[in-house]
């Protein structure tokens, strides 16, 4: 019997993306029509002509169709369910899927939540009611990643010293990406420490949630491999132009660099090496690039398989937790003005309170900007 799918938050317009709606809920339901053990058959979406337009494309059952997902989730009893609703409500949705008694596996878009004690608690739900959750970080699954870590793995660069990103956006939006790839190349060892400061003078909301204008943030992992992060939401240089590249893995014998950037961008590879007593970069060769809708169908594919064979999938939430709380740790250490010490403690989201108390007065930006 295939798996049941229905999706939340369906999303208007998949070919008219912005920092307001990329109308995720199409990738994952492409991915799902790709997948020979899923049949999508239900979705909900507050805005009623977004859930109509979203079954007209998949074929979905006009009883099927749904304002509110709890009677989704009564109706259709789905044993899976992605969701792609703003970050604020993921937690609660999540967790009300999670509680619901049907679902089997909830596929929730990036970033967790909208606060540290929000991820938490749906991580610790998930795992008390055996439900496989898992987040949206599909970069994960760009054959350019896959290839870097091969070769970190193989020891090209000798052992790994420092991971470096730079994030356009900010790194709640864009760097929960950022992070969980450095995780990722790291083996996911916990962070021991952060040390980051920000900048939010201008209004920078994306899918309904502050993100800094610019941020640099120091980390170190229990395995003593340490992390620069930096972003700009202007991209156009700031905390950004001291690492210009996608991810740069630095090794005691050489360094990798994903999607570096500088002034001849377009000469540059998206995958290159450099080892030690190289004159010059090496190229290497990979089938795709940094981003590409069909890492989704790659990411769902796997959450899939992990579910049937009862294994954790890589997209699981205690991967994702690992780099939201380098998020929040940052932003924490901004509002501290000091380091942080991991496990972080924290429940709330700490660039929300300070906007919300007054310590940061961002402009807003205006209607047509
Ligand atoms: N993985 C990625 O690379 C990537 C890229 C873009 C966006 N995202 C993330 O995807 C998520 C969704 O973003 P999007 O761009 O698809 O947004 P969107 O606005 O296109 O779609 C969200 C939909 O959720 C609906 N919705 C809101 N509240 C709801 C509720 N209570 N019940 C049911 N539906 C509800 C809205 O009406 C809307 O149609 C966000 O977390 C965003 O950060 C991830």
């Amino acid at each position: 019997m295939p798996h049941r799918v229905a999706v939340i938050g369906t999303g208007a317009d998949p070919d008219n993306p912005d920092g307001d709606g990329y109308a995720m809920a199409y990738h994952h339901a492409t991915a799902y029509e790709n997948h020979p053990e899923c049949d999508l058959v239900g979705c909900a979406d507050i805005v009623p002509e977004n859930a109509a337009a979203f079954a007209d494309e998949f074929d979905i059952a006009d009883e099927n169709v749904f304002e509110e997902y709890d009677e989704l989730l009564e109706a259709v009893e789905p044993d899976i369910v992605s969701l792609c609703v703003p970050p604020a409500i993921h937690d609660t949705i999540a967790i009300d899927c999670i509680r619901s008694g049907v679902v089997e596996a909830i596929h929730c878009e990036k970033p967790m939540a909208d606060s540290y004690g929000g991820a938490r608690m749906m991580t610790q739900e998930a795992s008390r009611h055996d439900v496989q959750l898992t987040f949206n970080h599909q970069r994960r699954f760009s054959d350019a990643v896959r290839t870097a870590k091969a070769l970190l793995d193989d020891g090209e660069i000798g052992d790994l010293e420092r991971i470096e990103f730079a994030a356009p956006i900010g790194i709640f939006d864009y760097g929960s990406h950022s992070f969980d790839l450095c995780n990722y190349f790291n083996d996911e060892v916990p962070a021991d420490w952060a040390l980051g400061q920000i900048e939010y003078s201008e209004e920078n909301v994306h899918f309904g949630a502050h993100n800094e204008n610019q941020a640099v943030v120091l980390w170190e992992y229990e395995n003593g491999v340490s992390g620069l992060g930096t972003s700009d939401s202007a991209d156009d240089g700031g905390p950004t132009s001291a690492v210009e590249c996608h991810h740069r893995l630095i090794g005691t014998r050489g360094t990798i660099e994903l999607g570096p950037s500088g002034e001849d961008d377009e000469e540059l590879p998206t995958l290159r090496i450099r080892r030690a007593g190289d004159e010059e970069w090496a190229a290497v060769e990979t089938d795709d690039g940094l981003h590409s809708w069909e890492f989704i169908d790659r990411a769902i594919a796997d959450n899939v398989r992990c579910l049937e064979a009862d294994e954790e999938p890589e997209l699981g939430a205690a991967n994702a937790l690992n780099a939201t709380e380098l998020i929040f740790a940052t932003w924490e250490s901004a509002r501290r003005r000091g380091q942080v010490d991991l496990p972080l403690t924290i429940d709330d989201n700490p660039l929300e309170a300070m906007v919300e108390s007054g310590d940061l007065s961002p402009v807003p930006t205006t209607e047509d900007e």
